[in-house]
């Protein structure tokens, strides 16, 4: 099966509305992935319409291409503009003039794409190199910090961004293990290292798989980057969505925006964050921890 057929995005519905798409607006999705959200956007579209989207994943970049060719060809006539950028979002000032975009969606996180292949590195469920870029391009991968980085930038690194509190033990045990080259190698180690404990709900290496996938792909930086230059890019009264995976990036979309609202640049719309029905989790099991904020932009003048 095509992944892209396979994906199902999370919160798509919400997300959709709370972008409140007008035909002849130009809407920016930040995290194309495999284009679920992006060819929603596409179908509220007209002719007069522009989507852009980013995804710094080549492979991502693609796939969502190839989806939004068939879209825009199955619409014919009726079909938006669509610009594809295969860049880190936080690039996105460089690409949109000042106050001339209607809405912005991000879905933070890895796809399915991603994390279900092994050859990328992300999981630890099945056995693959340690990789874990998003952008294959460039940049140092998970191996090269395992490998390289001392043991105490590992144990602080692991605690800032995994919030695992056994980290000064992980890391020694990482050290030790060296040179580690594989997903499944280092589960291992995690895991002798950490055992889970009898609460635990989710693997012991979780925690520690999350922090290297955050540090390797700069993705706290990257979130504060967008949030930052989205009030300028958009039009008085364009939305805002954002979907957040764990509590590290749901707290800076809700303290940018509750910053931004003190200053009067946004009116927020979720006064707690939207999570997905019953439903959707039990179909989308990545939906469960999924957590949706939305805000206006104010007429103010930045
Ligand atoms: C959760 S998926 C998005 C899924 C998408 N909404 C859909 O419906 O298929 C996140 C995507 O965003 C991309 N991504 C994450 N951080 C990024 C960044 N800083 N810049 C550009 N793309 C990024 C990833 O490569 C991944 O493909």
């Amino acid at each position: 099966m095509n992944p892209t057929e396979r994906h199902v995005p999370v919160l798509f519905k919400e997300a959709i509305e709370f972008l409140n798409v007008s035909p002849s607006g130009t809407y920016v999705d930040c995290t194309l992935g495999l284009a679920g959200h992006a060819e929603g956007i596409a179908r509220r579209l007209g002719p007069k319409g522009h989507l852009v989207g980013f995804d710094r994943d080549p492979e991502a970049l693609a796939l969502a291409k190839a989806r939004l060719d068939r879209v825009c060809e199955e619409l014919g006539s009726q079909a938006p503009k669509v610009t594809l950028i295969g860049e880190a979002f936080s690039t996105i000032a460089r690409h949109l003039e000042a106050a001339s975009v209607n809405g912005l969606l991000a879905d933070f996180g890895v796809s399915s794409l991603q994390f279900d292949e092994a050859y990328r590195g992300f999981s630890f469920q099945a056995d693959g190199p340690l990789d874990m870029r998003m952008d294959t391009r460039s940049g140092p991968d998970a191996a090269q910090v395992v490998n390289e980085v001392s043991e105490r930038e590992l144990a602080d690194l692991i605690y800032e961004y995994g919030e695992e509190r056994r980290s000064r033990r992980i890391a020694r045990a990482i050290v030790r293990g060296r040179p580690v080259m594989s997903t499944g190698q280092l589960a291992r180690i995690v895991a002798q290292a950490a055992p889970a404990m009898k609460q635990d709900r989710i693997h012991p290496a979780t925690r520690t798989f999350q922090a290297l996938r955050i540090y390797v792909n700069s993705e706290l930086d990257e979130i504060k980057a967008l949030l930052e230059a989205a009030p300028k890019l958009l039009k008085p009264s364009a939305r805002l969505a954002v979907i957040s995976f764990h509590s590290l990036e749901d707290r800076i979309a809700k303290d940018s925006l509750r910053e931004g609202a003190r200053q009067g640049i946004w009116e927020i719309l979720t006064r707690k964050p939207v999570t997905a029905g019953e439903e959707e989790m039990d179909r989308n099991p990545r939906s469960r921890s999924a957590k949706l904020r939305a805000a206006e932009r104010t007429a103010i003048s930045l």
